[in-house]
């Protein structure tokens, strides 16, 4: 990388989830960067590095590179419009109350403050995940906004990071994709994003709809892929088998692949069920109404999973009014604190609105779920969740859960009782010391563990 790429100035606009990361890479590849959020308390925490939610890897490097000056935070507009050559768009668009929409509320106003405080040439490049269309929109907004005589240009470059692998994704991608009508533009992000390209990530340069799509795509196909194996769960349910030889089987045809083939109570986070309500209401109000309603059941087998899971305890336990469930896991997934749309807080959620004395644990997701659902009871352990619980669902599939001895925990319940919400425990082991064990998707009359099994895992 020449000293002319690592000239560039750039500015990350939303320092949340992707902005953070975002930021501290573009700090990790050489670049001098400004982060800016509206929210001062977040800037002052980003600043004196600390981090304000669970992402390995990230504290080490907003650390080292606030530390060496390459990074600072700023809540000033004009600082940044008036600085940077290159202005990332990374606020949120979560989905709109009451509505399956996206609320573009922040992407809106973040672009045309940005703009307004333009006074030199630069390009403004969208992250954040829209509605197709919403670039073109923006360009017209900008050019409303901006004063003088700086030239801006508008680049869309959806970013397709996991939470738990962020820094990895953003750092070293499958790909890059960049929307835009101007190739010198393209090329800018060319520069950007050198190190990956010359280590071989491929570079897709494309259109602005194209690239505000593949987005959207992505995640429904992810979704989808989730959603179909879920509903072969139901099936399995009713006439035996398992859900997990089943996936491993299909995952073996490499035109399907066997990743995202885990059956189990479904998924949930910040991005997958509001971004498919998305594509689908903007797709509706296309007036292409069919086309994405497919969309709509892949949403209910995902939600009906979670019923599944409420529907089990109900049958294991008869009347579940003051029984005590241990759950096993709040975040949306393990290696992430994050809570939002999390299938095992919205089962634990619904079995305490049901009366029953619901103690969860989760080794990241304690604090964000208290905020959300205080009255829930917060263990400090595994064991402390168990202890003298009459049912025992796992729900997040971290670690520490997949180990557990089912003799030791067997000591401390009250009943024997467990649900593997996430497929990962193996049912004869748990059975072998007397538990009751129930699944989704698995009634085999194989043995757990057996040779063909162990393919995939
Ligand atoms: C997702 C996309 O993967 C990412 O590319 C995009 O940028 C943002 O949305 P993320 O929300 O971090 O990333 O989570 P992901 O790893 O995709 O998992 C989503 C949910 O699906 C989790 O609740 C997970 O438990 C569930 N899941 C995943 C399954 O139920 N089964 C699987 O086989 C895989």
């Amino acid at each position: 990388m020449g000293e002319v790429i690592l000239s560039l100035k750039i500015s990350v606009i939303g320092t949340g989830y992707l902005g953070a990361t975002h930021a501290a890479c573009m700090a990790e590849l050489g670049f001098e960067v400004v982060g800016l959020d509206t929210n001062p308390k977040k800037i002052e925490q980003l600043a004196a590095g600390v981090l304000p939610f669970h992402e390995p890897g990230l504290p080490e490097l907003l650390r080292k590179h606030t530390s060496s000056g390459r990074l600072r935070f700023t809540t000033s507009y004009a600082e940044v419009g008036s600085w940077a050559d290159v202005h990332f768009i990374a606020v949120g668009t979560p989905q709109k109350a009451g509505d399956h929409a996206a609320d573009m509320t922040y992407v809106d106003g973040a672009t045309s403050t940005l703009a307004s405080h333009i006074t030199k040439d630069c390009l403004i490049v969208g992250k954040s995940t829209v509605p197709v269309g919403t670039a073109r929109r923006l360009g017209a907004l900008i050019n409303e906004q901006i004063e003088g005589d700086a030239k801006v240009g508008l680049l869309w470059n959806p970013e397709f990071l996991r939470e738990g692998y962020a820094v990895e994704d953003t750092l070293r991608p499958d790909r890059l994709v960049v929307g835009g009508d101007s190739t010198a533009a393209i090329d800018v992000l060319r520069q950007v994003y050198a190190t990956a390209i010359n280590a071989g990530t491929p570079f897709i340069a494309t259109d602005l709809e194209t690239a505000e799509l593949v987005k959207s795509a992505a995640n429904a196909f992810l979704a989808t892929k989730i959603s179909f194996i879920n509903a072969f769960s139901e099936v399995t349910e009713q006439v035996g088998g398992d859900i997990r030889v089943l996936a491993d089987a299909i995952g073996l045809d490499n035109r399907i692949g066997r990743r995202f083939l885990n059956a189990g109570v479904g998924f949930g986070g910040g991005c997958l069920p509001k971004d498919i309500r998305a594509l689908q209401a903007r797709i509706s109000e296309l007036g292409l109404d069919r086309t994405m309603r497919f969309l709509t059941e892949v949403d209910e087998i995902n939600l009906r999973r979670r019923d599944r899971v409420v529907h089990l305890a109900h049958e294991i336990l008869e009347d579940i009014q003051g029984r005590k469930i241990a759950i096993l896991g709040v975040a949306f997934k393990p290696h992430s604190d994050d809570v939002r749309d999390s299938p095992a807080l919205d089962v634990a959620a619904q079995l305490f609105n049901a009366g029953a004395d619901v103690s969860v644990y989760d080794p990241e997701g304690m604090a964000n779920a208290r905020l959300r659902f205080p009255r829930l009871n917060y263990a400090t352990s595994a064991i402390d969740a168990l202890r003298d619980s009459a049912l025992t669902i796992l729900l997040t599939e971290w670690d520490e859960f997949k180990t557990l001895d089912p003799s030791e925990v067997g000591q401390m319940v009250e009943s024997k009782s467990i649900i593997d919400g996430r497929n990962v425990l193996r049912a004869d082991v748990w059975q072998d010391e007397g538990w009751r064990f129930e699944s989704l998707g698995r009634k085999s009359v194989y043995p757990d563990g057996a040779p063909f099994r162990s393919v995939c895992s």
